[in-house]
Order: structure tokens, then sequence, then C-alpha cells
């Protein structure tokens, strides 16, 4: 891995808000044209994801074989950017390799266009933390972004 390379990752939370992302990556929420180029709809395989108790995100577990998680393929452009979203996501998650299946970007064509190697931040925190509740990112938005971003005002994640 190059340092100017990094690893596409798999992302299926919040970071999804694309707001959420762009203030992580370039420290400015309203800059939605800066990360929006970076994401493709992308699906994992093997993999389910639930709702956290009494937070706003989600974890990824390993899962049945037919289990999927939708979400986007994210192409970082430094390592730096790569760092942001280690910090970000903390403790309570460990990246692993994945096989990414890319879809066309257009969202119609739901005929899959390519398999990316990439990682994914699966959830290392307590299994006993998980529910069975889906998480939806549609309700994050309208609920929960708001109070995200106010959260992030003046933080700054370490690239
Ligand atoms: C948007 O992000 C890009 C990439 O980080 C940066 O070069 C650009 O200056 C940013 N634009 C604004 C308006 O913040």
């Amino acid at each position: 891995m190059s340092e100017s390379n990094p690893r596409p990752l798999f992302i299926y939370g919040t970071l999804r808000a694309l707001p959420l992302l762009a203030r992580a990556l370039t420290g400015d929420a309203s800059n939605i044209s800066a990360v929006s180029k970076l994401v493709q709809p992308a699906t994992i395989y093997g993999y389910a994801r639930f709702s956290v108790q009494h937070c706003d995100y989600p974890a990824v577990i390993k899962h049945e074989p037919q289990s999927s998680v939708d979400g986007y393929l994210l192409i970082l452009e430094t390592a730096s950017q790569r760092n942001k979203l280690d910090d970000f996501e903390g403790e309570a998650y460990k990246r692993e390799p994945v096989a990414v299946t890319v879809f066309d970007a257009d969202g119609k064509n739901e005929k899959p266009k390519e398999i990316v190697e990439a990682d994914v931040y699966l959830w290392a925190g307590d299994a006993d933390a998980l529910t069975a509740s889906p998480w939806e990112l549609e309700y994050f938005e309208r609920e929960r972004l708001r109070d995200w971003l106010d959260l992030f005002e003046g933080m700054e994640l370490i690239g």
C-alpha cells in the first residue's frame, strides 16, 4: 500500500450522510461536491448491519453468506483522509479487508459493475450492544444528522 493511494473503504452507516462525510474529510459539511465524486453505490455479502443500543450509529458484523449490507464504495485520495476516518471510527470498530460489489452510479442499473478489494470497519465493541432492529440511513439523516454536525463543529479529525 503506497502512502498516496490508500485502500478504498466500504461505508455503510453515518458516513453515508454526505454532509457528515464532507465534514470528516474536508472540514466543511457543505462541501458535498468534494465527496460525492468519491462514492459509488455498493454492497457487501456475508455481513449484516444492526442498530447499536442507545447509539445513532450501526454495527456491521460477519453473518450468513446470503445476507448483505448496502452502502458506498469510497475511493480515498490521500492517506490523510484515510487517517481522519480511522480517527472518526475510533475504538469500537476494526478495519478488515472485504470484497465490495459496485453498482452503476445512477442507481438505476442493478447490474453489478465490478468487484473491488476494500476495507470495512467491522464492529469490535460489545456484542451485547447490538439490537435486532435495522438501522435506517433515512432516519439518521432526518432526525440525528443535525446534532452530529453540531457535535463535530470545531472538532478536527487527525489526518
Ligand atoms: C472542498 O474540499 C476540497 C477537498 O478537500 C478542498 O480542496 C476545497 O477547498 C473545499 N472547498 C470548500 C468550499 O471548502
